[in-house]
């Protein structure tokens, strides 16, 4: 695992000497904030010796090294999710090659159902915790010891001094943000009425099928994270109707200038 970390790493530094200090990884449909990025070098995961490739066609799949906010990024274009058929390793795999490459925050976005009935279609909600479903850990087998503990710590998984921030600044633009609990689930089929009202039984304030395996592997680096969530389906009793992707697609896009403003603008604010 460790060589093929290396392995990909040692490749992208062959293509580019830049070094990103903000991780940003976007989720479905929210491909946009690239154009905000003033690009330094650009990598399809294709090129990449072990990465995995990204097969749902709304992710496009590159690697971008470039300025936002005058800050020194890599953005994934396209993730890899765990229903595409990859295992966790795979999944997670970019986060640490981002890790070795120099990050020292990882911001994720990603596209959930809302659960909360306080919450309305296209509202954007931060993450302040999240409920791990996935049935598979992408830290289990061998420990890597140079990346962090065999047990680490989840007490703070999002980034308080962060999640504070990203409120200030949403206020500051003067746009409604939760903060809530994440419930991830491996997917692909959306839930049923009962998964629903169970998962906001246990706590959950929206749910998704990412962000997640992400977090854990930051955390176990004790890479900072923020998440956030654009809500695309309402998940409650009373409001539930069949969902497609087309949907979560278009909900995706109509709030998705929201959050590309509010990672711009955190961003510019970073000291590094
Ligand atoms: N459930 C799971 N994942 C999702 C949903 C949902 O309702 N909406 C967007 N991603």
């Amino acid at each position: 695992m460790i060589e093929q970390i290396n392995e990909a790493v040692d490749f992208i530094r062959r293509k580019t000497s830049f070094l990103p200090r903000t991780g940003i990884i976007l989720g479905t449909g929210l491909g946009q904030l690239i154009n905000k990025v003033k690009i330094e070098a650009q990598i399809p995961y294709a090129d990449i010796p072990q990465f995995p490739v990204s097969t749902v066609e709304s992710h496009s799949g590159h690697l971008i090294f470039g300025w936002l906010s005058d800050k020194p990024v890599v953005v994934m274009q396209g993730r890899f999710h765990y229903y595409e058929g990859y295992n966790m390793k795979q999944v997670t795999f970019p986060v640490r090659v981002l890790k070795k490459l120099g990050i020292l925050r990882l911001f994720i976005s990603n596209a959930a159902g809302a659960l909360n009935p306080d919450h309305r279609l296209g509202d954007l909600m931060v993450l302040n915790d999240h409920i791990n479903l996935f049935p598979e850990n992408p830290l289990w087998g061998q420990n890597l010891d140079e990346f962090g503990p065999r047990f680490p710590d989840m007490f703070e998984p999002y980034d308080r001094q962060l999640l504070k921030q990203t409120l200030y600044v949403a206020d500051t633009l003067n746009i409604k943000v939760h903060q809530g609990v994440y419930a991830g689930v491996p997917g692909p089929n959306l839930e049923t009425p009962a998964e629903y009202r169970y998962l906001r039984t246990i706590g959950a304030d929206a749910v998704g099928m990412s962000t997640i395996p992400e977090n854990i592997v930051a955390r176990h680096m004790n890479l900072p994270v923020m998440a956030i969530s654009v809500l695309t389906d309402l998940c409650m009793p009373g409001y539930l109707e069949p969902v497609s992707i087309e949907k979560v697609l278009a909900a995706a896009a109509g709030a998705e200038p929201k959050l590309t403003s509010i990672i711009t603008e955190l961003t510019a604010q970073l000291n590094d």
